[in-house]
């Protein structure tokens, strides 16, 4: 399941600044599974978030479509934030899922970020 996946990459999480470990695991409409975690450096802004990772490490794969992401944080639920949102609609993201205080929660991607900016028409 894609939430145990995204468990596994955080414990991989690189977060000595913010102690906050995320991990993230997507699928594509073919089924492959790409991971990620965060990195963060002592030069704050130079972090990436974990589903940034997943979503480069896929690209680099030679995929670029997303069906679905998992994400789990230190805390959780742990939405994807706002530029990850973005870098998501990228590459068509359909359902987004997180641990929740009673199990598993889904979204579909366009709830959480409606009017999806797609670049000059
Ligand atoms: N972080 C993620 O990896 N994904 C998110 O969607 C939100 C935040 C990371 C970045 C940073 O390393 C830590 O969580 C605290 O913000």
């Amino acid at each position: 399941m894609l939430l145990d996946a995204a468990r596994t990459a955080a414990t991989h999480a690189y977060a000595p600044y913010s102690r906050f470990e995320v991990g993230a695991a997507l699928s594509t409409p073919t089924g492959e599974v790409f991971t990620g975690c965060n990195v963060e450096n002592a030069s704050f802004g130079e972090t990436i978030c974990a589903e940034r990772v997943a979503v480069t490490t896929m690209v680099a794969a030679g995929h670029r479509s997303i069906d679905a992401i998992a994400v789990v944080g230190s805390t959780d639920p742990c939405w994807p934030c706002g530029a990850c949102r973005q870098v998501l609609a990228e590459f068509g993201c359909r359902r987004v899922i997180v641990d929740g205080p009673e199990g598993p929660m889904e979204m579909e991607f366009t709830d959480l970020l409606p009017h999806a900016f797609g670049g000059p028409a």
